[in-house]
């Protein structure tokens, strides 16, 4: 019970709910990601950590890293993580404090009113040339390389967009 309390105001305080993305989606993420080699990739808002297993299984060598703020959130993404015996490191705090400097590519499937702030940020701190791929929320005034469509069920369908920075 104080497990779901705790989850319940995590999430009303950070105002994006914990929904993970679905396989289908990953793979298309995943796939406009064109990942390589040794790169640095971070999940901001990682929820269990999923996006960045299945990442690091198709890319063993790949250094992802994801940021959860929600402690119930955050300890099911690490034991995931665990038990995946990916290597994937889930780190908890604030993503927004995250140091992103050394990024090659970053996952996002956040909220509308986050990307602004996110802008000003990696505008700080990316290398020229870090993909950044955002699930279903667009970046105002950026202009994406691509954005994908990706069917969903009955009839929905959610999009990804990918951005070079
Ligand atoms: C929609 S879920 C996406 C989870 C995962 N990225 C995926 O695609 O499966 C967003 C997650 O971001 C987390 N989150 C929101 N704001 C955050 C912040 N400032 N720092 C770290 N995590 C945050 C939420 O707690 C939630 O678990």
């Amino acid at each position: 019970m104080i497990v779901l309390v705790a989850t319940v105001i995590g999430t009303i305080w950070v105002r994006v709910p914990f929904v993970p993305t679905s396989k289908k989606t990953s793979k298309v993420m995943l796939d406009a990601a064109d990942l390589k080699g040794d790169e640095t990739v971070f999940d901001l808002g990682a929820g269990d950590g999923r996006l960045l297993i299945r990442a690091k299984r198709a890319y063993p060598r790949i250094k992802a890293i994801g940021y959860e703020i929600v402690p119930v959130v955050w300890f099911l993404g690490f034991i995931r993580a665990l038990f995946s015996r990916t290597g994937v490191q889930m780190k908890f705090g604030n993503a927004f404090k995250a140091d992103v400097s050394d990024a090659d590519c970053i996952f996002l499937y956040l909220i509308t009113s986050l990307m602004p702030i996110l802008k000003e940020k990696f505008d700080r701190e990316l290398k020229p040339g870090t993909r950044v791929i955002s699930h279903t929320f667009s970046f105002k005034d950026v202009k994406p390389v691509r954005t994908i469509d990706v069917p969903g069920l009955l009839g929905g369908r959610s999009k990804v967009y990918v951005y070079e920075w």
